[in-house]
C-alpha cells in the first residue's frame, strides 16, 4: 500500500518523495526575490480527485502551481502584516508533526508532546513573571486564544444573568474580541469600547468612568482587555494602572499581548511590555514575530484549574493522564489539536537567547530608521513602542486618503514591496510591519523614497 509509508521498512519511494518535495520547497525559498511579495493571477490546479490516485511526481507538479500562487513571507518587501519568513527549524518540526500525527487532545495519544506542552506553557509563564500556578495550552491563533479568555473569565461568575454583563476594552483591541461577545451570545452593547489617546493607549479614566456608569446601572463586568501591541500602530495599554484598576474592583485582566508577549521573552526588550505578569490571563502569538510557522499561539492563565473548571466536562473514552495533570481535551475549546508546540519548541531551540533578542531588537531597528527616513513635513507616521508604523498625508482631513492609499499601494507592489491599508479613526493608512530579517536598510530608504514621493 503505497499510500503509506511502510512500517516494518525504510521505505525507498517515501524516501525520494520526501526528498524531491523538500528540494521544492528549497527551491521555491530560492527563487522568491524573482517574484513579487504576493502573486497577482495565481493559477490553480485541478481540485477533485481523479479516478486512479496520481503519481508522486504529478503531486508534485500540482503543487508546485500551487506554491507559484503563494505569498511569500521571506520576500524582503513582505511587510504588509504579522506574518514573518518561517524558522528553517520551525519548518522541519512541522514536517515531523505531520509525520508524528499525534493528537493533543490525550496523553496516550501524544506522550512526548503533551508533557513538551505542558513544560513550554510553564517556561512562557516564567518568562512572563506569572504565578507559579500558572498554566496552559497551544490554540490555533490568537483569537481562539482570547475567546476562551474571555469564556474562562465569564465562568468564574456565579448567579448573573447574561444580559447584565459586560466586558471593557480599547476601541483599538482586536476584532476577535467583538467577535467573541458575539459567539459568546452577548448583545453588543455588552462591549465598552474605551476611547484611546493620542499615542492609541486605552485612557484609564475613561475605563474608570465608563465602569462605575455601568455598575450604577446594576451591570457586571466579568472582564477588562487589555492590548499589548494594537493591530495597526503596536500601542500597548498602560498595564500596571489597569491591573491596579483591576485588582482593587477585583475584576479578571486578559491581555491581549499576540503581538507584543514576544518582546517579554528578552531582558533588552522586556520592559516595553512591563507588567504582563499581573493578568489573569495572555494571549502571545509566537507565529506573528519569532519565525513560528503557523498558526502558533498560547494561551496561559495564572491558575491552571480555571481552564479545566471552565472546559472540562468528562472524558468517558479516554485514559486519564497520568500524574493527575489534566489532559489537552479537557482545557480549552478545541478536542482534536495538532503537535504544533513542537515547532514552537524547536524554533525556539535554534533561536536561542540571542537569536530571540535579535529578532526582537532587529525588528526594532528597522522601525526606528523607517520613521527617520519619513519626511514628517509630508507624511503624518502614527507608531507605538513595537515594530509596526503607519503613514498617511499630513493633510488627510481634506485629502481624499483612501485614493492616495490605493494609489499608493498599487506603486508599491510595482516595486516589490507589499504593505497594508488600514483603516484607523475614520482615515486610510499604509502600514508597515518591521518583523522581517531579510529587510535590509537599502531596502527601506528604497521604500520610504518611493512613499515621500507619493505626495
Ligand atoms: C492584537 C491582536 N490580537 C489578536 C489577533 C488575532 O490573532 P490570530 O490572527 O492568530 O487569530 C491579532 C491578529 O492580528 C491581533 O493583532
Amino acid at each position: 500500500m503505497e499510500f503509506f509509508a511502510s512500517p516494518d521498512r525504510t521505505d525507498p519511494k517515501f524516501n525520494s518523495f520526501l526528498g524531491d518535495a523538500c528540494l521544492q520547497l528549497s527551491d521555491w525559498f530560492a527563487t522568491t526575490t524573482q517574484r513579487d511579495p504576493s502573486p497577482r493571477s495565481p493559477q490553480l490546479p485541478d481540485i477533485s480527485p481523479v479516478e486512479e490516485g496520481l503519481s508522486s511526481q504529478e503531486l508534485l507538479d500540482d503543487l508546485q502551481l500551487l506554491m507559484e500562487g503563494s505569498y511569500r513571507p521571506s520576500h524582503p518587501g513582505a511587510l504588509a502584516h504579522l506574518d514573518p519568513p518561517p524558522l528553517t527549524a520551525s519548518i522541519v518540526a512541522e514536517l515531523i508533526s505531520a509525520g508524528l500525527n499525534n493528537n493533543l487532545l490525550a496523553e496516550e495519544l501524544s506522550p512526548s508532546i503533551t508533557r513538551l506542552e505542558r513544560g513550554l506553557c510553564k517556561w512562557f509563564a516564567e518568562e512572563l513573571l506569572m504565578p507559579e500556578t500558572s498554566g496552559g495550552l497551544a490554540v490555533s491563533g490568537g483569537s481562539l486564544s482570547n475567546l476562551m479568555a474571555l469564556l474562562v473569565a465569564r465562568s468564574k461568575v456565579h448567579n448573573k444573568s447574561k444580559s447584565d454583563l459586560f466586558i471593557m476594552a480599547s476601541e483599538e483591541s482586536h476584532v476577535s474580541i467583538s467577535r467573541a461577545i458575539s459567539v459568546m451570545g452577548l448583545t453588543p452593547d455588552s462591549f465598552c469600547k474605551i476611547s484611546t489617546d493620542e499615542e492609541g493607549k486605552i485612557k484609564i479614566n475613561s475605563l474608570k468612568e465608563k465602569y462605575y456608569a455601568m455598575k450604577s446601572k446594576g451591570k457586571n463586568c466579568f472582564a477588562v482587555i487589555a492590548t499589548a501591541g494594537t493591530t495597526v500602530r503596536g500601542a500597548v495599554d498602560p498595564l500596571l494602572e489597569i491591573s491596579d484598576f483591576c485588582k482593587s474592583e477585583d475584576l479578571w485582566l486578559h491581555i491581549d499581548a499576540a503581538i507584543g508577549g514576544a518582546f517579554a521573552l528578552s531582558p533588552s526588550t522586556a520592559k516595553i511590555v512591563k507588567h504582563l505578569s499581573k493578568s489573569n490571563s495572555v494571549t502571545i502569538n509566537p507565529q506573528k514575530l519569532l519565525g513560528i510557522t503557523k498558526t502558533s499561539s498560547l494561551l496561559i492563565v495564572a491558575n491552571k484549574d480555571d481552564l479545566y473548571s471552565c472546559f472540562s466536562t468528562g472524558f468517558p473514552y479516554i485514559e486519564p493522564s497520568q500524574g493527575e495533570l489534566f489532559q489537552g481535551g479537557e482545557i480549552g475549546l478545541q478536542g482534536t489539536r495538532s503537535a504544533e508546540v513542537l515547532k514552537l519548541w524547536l524554533g525556539l531551540r535554534q533561536l536561542g537567547r540571542n537569536g530571540i533578542t535579535f529578532l526582537l531588537e532587529s525588528a526594532l531597528k528597522r522601525r526606528s530608521y523607517f520613521c527617520e527616513k519619513i519626511d514628517s513635513s509630508k507624511l503624518e507616521i502614527i507608531t507605538g513602542p513595537l515594530h509596526l508604523i503607519a503613514v498617511t498625508p499630513v493633510k488627510s482631513k481634506d485629502f481624499d486618503s483612501r485614493k492616495w492609499a490605493i494609489a499608493t499601494k498599487n506603486n508599491l507592489a510595482e516595486n516589490g514591496f507589499m504593505l497594508s491599508r488600514p483603516c484607523y479613526k475614520g482615515v486610510n493608512y499604509l502600514k508597515a510591519v518591521m518583523g522581517n530579517p531579510h529587510t535590509t536598510l537599502t531596502h527601506i530608504d528604497s521604500l520610504a523614497d518611493i512613499l515621500n514621493n507619493s505626495i
